[in-house]
């Protein structure tokens, strides 16, 4: 193999910490913030399901393959896959899976820092004031303030964004793992806390109904559009993330296992996470808010009318940093790890210099919101925040199914059988049901996907 291997890597103190660490990266905003308003836009049990199946078929076989390519390739994306073409004599241009990884997480830290820092700008209100005992409306109207105001958004955007270099700086024992470590319990800790008070609400089965009633009519081709995109994005598939994680990890560790567990947790926490906000909402008396808003408006004009909505408030802001956090910095770490291998830079270097490329970035994302905002229309979903929804629909609908069908391809059809059979050690059976999987499933399910949605907009 190549140069990198010179170079002894860190890796995870033990299985359980690479599963709380891969775990960590894919709960994130994609779960708290987004499932549930997807979910409740798709309708409710019926995206669940679809969702469910696309997370079983279609991103568990994918997410053994990339985990697979981080520890047999031993390097960060790019040389992580060169190794691998070596391995395999396959044709360089392979490597673009690790290219296209590492330009899609800079544009996905970007928006989701921003994001990100509403969240610490929210938190900042529930802890000194004013968020508790308002009036409904001005509830409702903190969102929109904080949006129009850039200055506001940018101090946030790079408050977070310092924290993630920090983490990402110290490297992966020291750094990642010890975030994981800590952040992972607290929140768990929380998410159930706040779910088992909410059940003591009578909206808890409302609630339960929304979530769980399921029509089959409403299961359409954009539901599944939507299910399968979802899929990729909560479990951090597709852009070298889990790859490079995968590349910390032991040689004796069972992949089928470990990624279950990863995407059990990340379910589990989905859904958990729909319990805790939906009952408030009906119980308020509130819509439960189409789109992005049902965290900043909906929730906000909840905690403004309960008891004790400033202590409900601080909890509920303080796990989502949590969940934010630890998914920022494992789409930090495969673009400084490259760095790090790539130019023999340290850490701290790698960390800050791309970090500070990212908050750049972010910027447009700060603007998308105000100044420079602009609306456009696709498949059929009004979009009004211009660069942060095309950067959205760019990473999330087209770059990461993208990535996930060549990791696919290139780990079910390109790589040696041996090498295949040596990483995975599963037995025959299943073996045979995840090639089947990686080889014919999971490229044509997400092909389909992608190009629906990349066709049906010009026929529209
Ligand atoms: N999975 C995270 C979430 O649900 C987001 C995320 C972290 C991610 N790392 C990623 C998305 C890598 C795509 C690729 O919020």
């Amino acid at each position: 193999m190549s140069q990198i291997q010179l170079k002894k890597r860190e890796h995870w103190s033990s299985t359980l910490l690479f599963v709380f660490a891969t775990a960590g990266s894919a709960v994130g905003l994609g779960n708290i913030w987004k499932f549930p308003y997807i979910m409740g836009e798709n309708g409710g049990a019926a995206f669940v399901l679809v969702y469910l199946i696309s997370i079983l078929v279609i991103a568990l076989p994918i997410m053994i393959a990339e985990i697979m390519l981080g520890r047999r390739g031993q390097a960060n994306p790019v040389s992580a896959v060169g190794n691998l073409v070596a391995e395999s004599k396959a044709s360089g241009l392979w490597r673009i899976i690790g290219w296209m990884g590492l330009f899609t997480g800079l544009i996905i830290l970007s928006y989701y820092s921003v994001v990100a820092g509403w969240i610490l700008a929210f938190e900042w209100r529930a802890l000194f004031g004013g968020l508790a005992n308002i009036p409904v409306d001005e509830a409702g109207q903190k969102f929109d303030l904080l949006i129009a105001a850039p200055k506001e958004m940018l101090l946030w955007h790079s408050i977070f964004m310092g924290l993630c270099v920090l983490v990402v700086a110290r490297g992966v024992k020291r750094g990642i793992e010890l975030a994981a470590k800590l952040l992972m319990p607290a929140l768990l800790f929380m998410l159930f806390g706040l779910m088992i008070y909410g059940m003591k609400y009578a909206a808890f089965d409302q609630a339960w109904q929304f979530m769980f009633d399921f029509d089959l009519n409403k299961i359409t081709l954009p539901v599944v559009v939507t299910a399968v995109g979802h899929a990729f994005f909560t479990l951090s598939l597709g852009m070298g993330a889990v790859m490079v994680y995968g590349s910390y990890l032991n040689k004796s560790t069972s992949l089928l296992q470990v990624s279950i567990w990863v995407i059990i947790a990340d379910t589990v926490i989905a859904i958990v996470a729909g319990l805790v906000i939906f009952p408030l909402v009906f119980q308020m008396n509130l819509e439960p808010a189409q789109g992005p808003g049902l965290i900043f408006v909906t929730l906000p004009q909840a905690f403004a009318q309960m008891s004790g909505g400033a202590v409900w408030g601080a909890i509920f802001f303080t796990l989502l940093l949590c969940a934010a956090w630890t998914s920022a910095i494992s789409i930090l770490e495969p673009i400084v790890a490259w760095a790090t291998e790539r130019f023999a830079w340290s850490r701290v270097k790698a960390a800050v210099l791309i970090g500070l490329l990212i908050w750049l970035l972010g910027i447009v994302t700060v603007f998308s919101f105000n100044d420079w905002a602009f609306s456009f229309e696709f498949l059929g979903a009004q979009k009004n925040s211009g660069w942060f929804d095309i950067f959205d629909l760019l990473t999330s609908s087209i770059l990461l199914p993208l990535g996930g069908i060549l990791i696919a391809l290139f780990a079910g059809w390109v790589m040696k059988d041996s090498a295949r059979r040596e990483e995975l050690a599963m037995s025959d059976g299943l073996y045979c049901i995840w090639r089947f999987l990686v080889r014919y499933v999971s490229p044509i399910a997400v092909s389909i996907v992608l190009f629906y949605q990349l066709l049906v907009p010009l026929f529209d």
